[in-house]
């Protein structure tokens, strides 16, 4: 009680004891007490300062306390403040007229302190707590009309958030038409593409067929003019070989007559310096201009020589004719050597000595070797090719210029690898057991050698370091093709530069 605000009392009453008994009782119990002497002044000084409970004399001149309690109540600012009724008159019918015109209590005359004071209490417990009532109903309200506002967003929400969820559903809708209309574009895309791809892939394996046949073409083109080079130069040595042939018998057969012819010519002169030893001056003075002794003593040698000589010229006519007639194509069983000694007959010219060209040694390191079945016209073209090469390689060298060549017959199946040796099963048409061995011709020269990127392309077709015109580029392509391909069996090199280069033919022989 202490701590709460003091209430304000407004007593009223036209006797100025009653004021002051009643103000006396109040002011002890801690009230605030104002008073008016009429109902005109009273209702003036509640509107202007409304108290927190009136005590109203009913009985008053001018204007009684009903009159003042009803235009009280008419006020909507005022109309709350709580009466109590003040008189004497105890009956029933002032009582309830007092409760009809909005009064809130009744106080008999003569005032009991104890009561007044009750009932005062009572009023303002009850006005404070009506005022409470009034607070929190506002609150609530106030908290009704909160909620209501944040149901009615809650709502608008709700029903933004359906009309968003009908605009999704049927954008989703659109959305799933669009994916599957794009699914459809897309399957159609890949097929596309699947075509576009396969028929690309087409037309690269067109283009690779086509580049691979005008690189055979090319190949076999070229293949076919160094056949017919080789076979023009083998018609051309057969040619010479035919026409030497003839004149050369014709002398190397006669020369034995000559000798025999001489002999008897020089016994002859013998016998007639034997009879007449003192010639006469003229068969003197020719003895003399001939030299008869020297011519006798030459002639002898000279035939000789002659007779060598034609001899070896009969050894090469053979030679050539041998190397014309094995261009022909057919497998046959040839003795190795021959045919390279024949090819290098060939390229004598290339390794004399002519002016101040130092002379090429050829070292021939020959084993012991059986005849063998193979494509002798073709391994004639392989020997030229490499003789050539090293040629060619040691001919820009200082001297000494060195071509070596060795041949071995290797039992060695190791030697041959799986490739050559399936070739050479191919190719053979008894299905036997075969005892294999290879011959092997080595040609090494100490020319310029070979960097390692020159190696790897030395078998390439067209491939040269040669100036333009000198080579061609083929030559170890078609030998390792005749090497390989024809006779199953394997054509390498070793070379480094400064070191000259060895090729190694490589045949298998099948017993
Ligand atoms: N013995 C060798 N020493 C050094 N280099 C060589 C030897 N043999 C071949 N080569 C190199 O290999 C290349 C290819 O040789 P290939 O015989 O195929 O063609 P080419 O000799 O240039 O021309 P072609 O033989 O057609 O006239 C040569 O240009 C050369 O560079
Ligand atoms: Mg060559």
């Amino acid at each position: 009680m202490k701590n709460e605000p003091i209430a304000t009392i407004l007593i009223v009453d036209d006797y100025p004891d009653n004021l002051r008994s009643l103000a006396a009782i109040l002011t002890i119990e801690g009230y605030k007490v104002r008073k008016a002497i009429s109902g005109k002044v009273a209702l003036e000084t509640i509107r202007s300062q409304p108290p927190d409970l009136i005590l109203l004399d009913i009985r008053m001149p001018d204007m009684d306390g009903y009159q003042v309690c009803l235009t009280l109540k008419s006020s909507p600012i005022i109309c709350d403040i709580p009466v109590i009724f003040l008189s004497a008159l105890d009956d029933t019918a002032s009582k309830v007229k007092s409760f009809s015109v909005g009064g809130a209590d009744y106080i008999s005359k003569p005032f009991h302190a104890e009561e007044v004071i009750a009932r005062v209490e009572n009023q303002l417990r009850i006005q404070k707590l009506s005022q409470q009532l009034i607070d929190k109903n506002a609150r609530l309200q106030e908290e009704i009309k909160i909620r209501q506002d944040v149901q009615e967003k809650l709502e608008k929400a709700h029903f933004n958030l359906e009309k968003q969820a009908r605009d999704l559903r049927v954008t989703n809708h659109k959305l799933q038409e669009a994916l599957a209309q794009l699914q459809l574009t897309q399957t159609e895309i890949q097929q596309q593409n699947e075509i576009l791809l396969q028929s690309t892939q087409r037309e690269q394996e067109k283009a690779q067929i086509l580049e691979e046949t005008l690189a055979k073409l090319k190949y076999t083109q070229s293949q076919l003019i160094q056949n017919e080079k080789i076979s023009a130069l083998g018609r051309m040595v057969a040619g010479i070989a035919h026409e030497i042939n003839n004149p050369v018998s014709f002398i190397h057969g006669n020369i034995f007559y000559v000798n025999d012819y001489f002999k008897n010519l020089i016994e002859l002169i013998k016998f007639y310096q034997k009879t007449y030893p003192d010639p006469t001056p003229v068969i003197k003075e020719i003895e003399s201009r001939i030299d008869l002794e020297f011519l006798i003593e030459d002639s002898e040698k000279l035939i000789k020589s002659m007779a060598v000589g034609s001899q070896r010229i009969q050894e090469i006519v053979l030679s050539l004719k041998n190397f014309s007639r094995q261009n022909e194509s057919e497998l046959k069983s040839v003795d190795i050597h021959e045919n390279i000694d024949n090819t290098l007959m060939i390229l004598q010219h290339r390794l004399k000595a002519v002016g101040d060209r130092p002379q090429i040694e050829v070292i021939k390191d020959y084993s012991q070797l059986p005849k063998i079945n193979c494509y002798a016209g073709q391994l004639n073209q392989v020997f030229m090719n490499l003789l050539s090469n090293a040629i060619d390689a040691v001919e820009t060298q200082p001297s000494p210029r060195r071509i070596s060549i060795h041949t071995a017959l290797i039992s060695n199946l190791k030697l041959l690898d799986t490739v050559s040796y399936a070739t050479l099963k191919i190719k053979d048409n008894h299905h036997q057991e075969h005892n294999c061995q290879s011959l092997i011709i080595m040609i090494a020269d100490n020319g310029q050698g070979m960097s390692k990127e020159i190696q790897k392309n030395i078998f390439e077709p067209f491939f040269t370091t040669k100036p333009v015109g000198r080579g061609t580029g083929l030559g170890l392509s078609i030998s390792h093709q005749i090497v390989v391909e024809k006779h199953g069996g394997k054509l390498s090199c070793i070379s480094a530069p400064g070191y000259g280069s060895t090729f190694i033919v490589e045949i298998p022989i099948c017993a």
